[in-house]
């Protein structure tokens, strides 16, 4: 497929990316220093190395407080990025805070139930189809331990994932298909992980057939839509009828990761499209940014996760009462039908803006529409995994500028990969605050 935005000078893209990037610095000398003296104790300067990866320049940030974050230099910035969907409830909620101020004052782990964890799974089971849950304290561990049931299950070792997904930094998950065949896309991985993990290219229903035919497959674990590294695909309509289908057929287990996408309503994308997972898997924004994961599963299969079946899960702070209390407030209180309607209203006005701009300035490109969650494609919307892989990478550059752009302006924008996401308390004017922003770089580019 070839990028339109090729039409655009890759070198004023370039000039303009510096431009941008200096100022940006000039302006931020608190956020320098704290870097700086961070760097003695602490690699790149920050708690995870990449957060200096993903972003041009690190900054520290003061507080958070409903749709912003302001940093040490006193810049206000609209959360679009909403830390990856982590806090798309927005920053020092109310019912959150009172929520947990409550609990920490009651102690935080006692490696025993509160009642609030039985409201959280009530809630969940009254969500999705899968009517039994567990928890640990991210996504990432729900989708490990979603994988451990499946071979326990199954007595099979093989994942199946999707190219160009990610479910977090367990070793199968940093598979990805490169150079034709599954490879670490990262370093400090087992040698041995390419051999169990099995990599599709989303949409692709004669490589998913292919993978499954050799019935060693213990689960298939993806996003309803993929919202990783690829921007945004979504399922063709045979997809999810053909993947359910296969699946059982060859007694796979299907986990669905809502992760991402329960953004889209009460019930997430399996709601929306009726899908019919054994296992639903989640995290980030289900307690409102307190860390908490957890995974649905069928009641057969719930069978297995009796104590007396010892299958390896469970942590010593998972499902802890801060999580639970934390959880309860935002699922009851915060992430209402209401809630959802109205960011996913948001999303809409931003997605026309978007495409409106695009068409304004004569661009082929194309606005990515999915509830609150928008961006845009630099050419036709890709129907497979592997096309927005390649649309994605070629516009790194871009994507880059775009960011920094936005950020000289108030506004965070999404990771590299993902789309700005309307986060709850958002209103109508920001919207327009991003989008008169984001034609002023169209307008920067194109005259
Ligand atoms: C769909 C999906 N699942 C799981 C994860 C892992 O989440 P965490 O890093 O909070 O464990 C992510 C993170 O981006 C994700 O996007």
């Amino acid at each position: 497929m070839t990028t339109d935005s090729d039409e655009i000078d890759p070198g004023r893209i370039a000039r303009l990316h510096a431009d941008e990037l200096s100022r940006f610095r000039s302006q931020r000398p608190r956020s320098i220093e704290l870097i700086e003296r961070a760097r003695a104790h602490m690699p790149n300067g920050v708690p995870m190395s990449w957060m200096v990866t993903d972003n041009d320049q690190a900054i520290y940030v003061a507080h958070g407080i409903g749709a912003s974050i302001v940093d040490v230099d006193g810049h206000s910035y609209l959360d679009f990025n909403t830390s990856d969907v982590a806090m798309f409830c927005g920053h020092a909620v109310p019912e959150i805070v009172d929520a947990v101020r409550r609990q920490v004052g009651r102690s935080t782990q006692f490696l025993l139930p509160t009642e609030d964890s039985i409201a959280v799974a009530e809630e969940l089971a009254d969500r999705y189809p899968v009517g039994f849950w567990q928890f640990t304290l991210s996504a990432t561990q729900a989708n490990t331990e979603a994988i451990r049931l499946a071979r326990a299950v199954t007595g099979r070792d093989v994942v199946v994932l999707f190219q160009g997904h990610y479910h977090g930094h367990f070793e199968e998950g940093l598979v990805d298909l490169t150079g034709g065949g599954p490879q670490p896309v990262a370093r400090g991985l087992s040698k041995a992980v390419t051999g169990r993990t099995r990599i599709v290219p989303f949409n692709d229903l004669e490589r998913l057939r292919a993978a499954l035919a050799t019935d060693d497959v213990a689960i298939v674990l993806t996003e309803p839509a993929m919202t990783n590294q690829v921007h945004f695909v979504e399922p063709s309509p045979e997809w999810h009828p053909t993947l359910r289908e296969l699946t059982r057929h060859h007694g796979t287990l299907l986990a669905l990761d809502e992760t991402h996408t329960h953004v889209v309503g009460r019930g997430g994308a399996t709601g929306l499209w009726q899908l019919e997972p054994d296992i639903v898997t989640i995290g980030k924004s289900i307690a409102g940014g307190i860390p908490l994961g957890a995974y649905g599963v069928t009641a057969s299969l719930a069978e297995e996760l009796h104590s007396s079946r010892n299958i390896a899960t469970g942590g010593t702070l998972f499902g802890n009462p801060l999580s639970a209390a934390a959880a309860r407030a935002t699922l009851t209180q915060v992430l209402t039908p209401a809630a959802y309607l109205h960011a996913a209203t948001l999303g809409n006005e931003l997605a026309d803006g978007i495409q409106r701009a695009i068409d304004a300035h004569g661009l082929p490109w194309t606005a990515i529409r999915f509830g609150p969650r928008s961006g845009q494609w630099y050419g036709p919307a890709p129907s497979t995994s592997t096309e927005a892989l390649a649309l994605a990478v070629t516009n790194f550059d871009l994507t880059r500028l775009i960011r920094i752009w936005l950020a000289n302006r108030g506004i965070w924008e999404a990771l590299p990969g993902a789309g700005p996401n309307v986060p709850i308390p958002a209103t109508g004017e920001d919207i327009q605050h991003y989008l008169s922003a984001y034609g002023e770089l169209l307008d920067a580019l194109t005259t």
